[in-house]
């Protein structure tokens, strides 16, 4: 059978789990040949021999197991990153959380020699390997307590190179960090509410990075107190669709000097920024 008449046969197999059935055999075809797109076009009429393989990628998928689990690749940012079982997928939104870091150091007043970044909840390390990538001068601190996280963050690091900017570190948010040049704190942290119905492919997700508490927005609340506590500057979160106005009041307890909120590409609200005024209330 060619490649061409393999995805006919093994399309409809997946029409039930992604709206991209077609799509989702030609990855898997090429990631079993470890070829790439322009391969795979030049090459539709050529004979295909691992389709027991493939079966059995199929068969995986058809239960709404993730893509990215199964080949260990996920896009972010226009850039590859390895992606492993027990650590989050990153999402397309929080690409939108770089470019409102890159907003915030870009007009970060004094031209500082080290731009120092914490980052909570690193997960796979999207976040903290593309500032390091996209930042000249800047040191991070990626903090998770998942050590599988940790360990694949540091994997994503050293695959593009940015591994002498980031460190990596075991921590309950702020728990083991005792820095106290800390310009910017950025996370993207559980927040969804602990009762919440999963959509099934979302369920083989480890929950300790879904899960914020029975609100959803405790953890956030907690990085806003000690982010406030530390004297740290800046603080840019991800957050959830419907946290806007419980976060607003939160945020009226606080010496803050601004503070705005950002939408997800489908207009949704979907984090916020906030400079603190420093001790002296400037
Ligand atoms: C939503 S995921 C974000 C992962 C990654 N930054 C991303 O955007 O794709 C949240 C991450 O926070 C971590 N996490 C959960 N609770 C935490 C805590 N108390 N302290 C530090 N990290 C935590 C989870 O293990 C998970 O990796």
């Amino acid at each position: 059978m060619t490649i061409k008449e393999t995805i006919r046969k093994y399309t409809n197999e997946l029409k039930f789990v992604t709206h991209i059935p077609a799509k989702e055999i030609e990855i898997f075809i090429m990631y079993l040949l470890k070829k790439n797109t322009i391969w795979l076009h030049l090459n539709y009429n050529k004979d295909f021999e691992q389709e027991k393989e493939l079966e059995k990628l199929i068969k995986k998928r058809a239960t709404n197991y993730p893509l990215e689990y199964i080949i260990n690749k996920a896009s972010f940012y226009g850039e590859v990153f390895i992606v492993e079982e027990g650590v989050l997928i990153p999402r397309p939104e929080t690409e939108l959380l770089i470019d409102k870091v890159l907003e915030v150091t870009k007009n970060m007043d004094n031209k500082k020699e080290t731009i120092n970044v914490l980052e909570i909840g690193t997960g796979s390390g999207v976040i903290s390997v593309m500032l390091a990538l996209l930042i000249e001068n800047i040191k991070i601190i990626a903090v998770d307590i998942n050590e599988k996280a940790l360990e694949l963050a540091k994997k994503n690091a050293i695959k593009h190179g940015v591994e002498n900017k980031i460190e990596f570190r075991s921590s309950n948010l702020y728990t083991n960090i005792d820095e106290t040049n800390i310009d910017l704190t950025v996370s993207n942290p559980p927040y969804i509410a602990n009762e919440y119905k999963l959509p099934e492919n979302v369920k083989f997700e480890p929950s300790n990075a879904l899960f914020g508490g029975s609100i959803g927005d405790e953890l956030l609340k907690d990085i806003i107190d000690q982010t406030s506590e530390r004297n740290i500057k800046y603080l840019v979160c991800e957050m959830g669709y419907d946290q806007k106005n419980p976060l607003t009041s939160y945020l009226k307890d606080f010496d803050t000097k601004t503070f705005s909120f950002y939408q997800d590409y489908e207009k949704f609200d979907r984090g916020f920024t906030i400079q603190f005024k420093n001790k002296k209330g400037l």
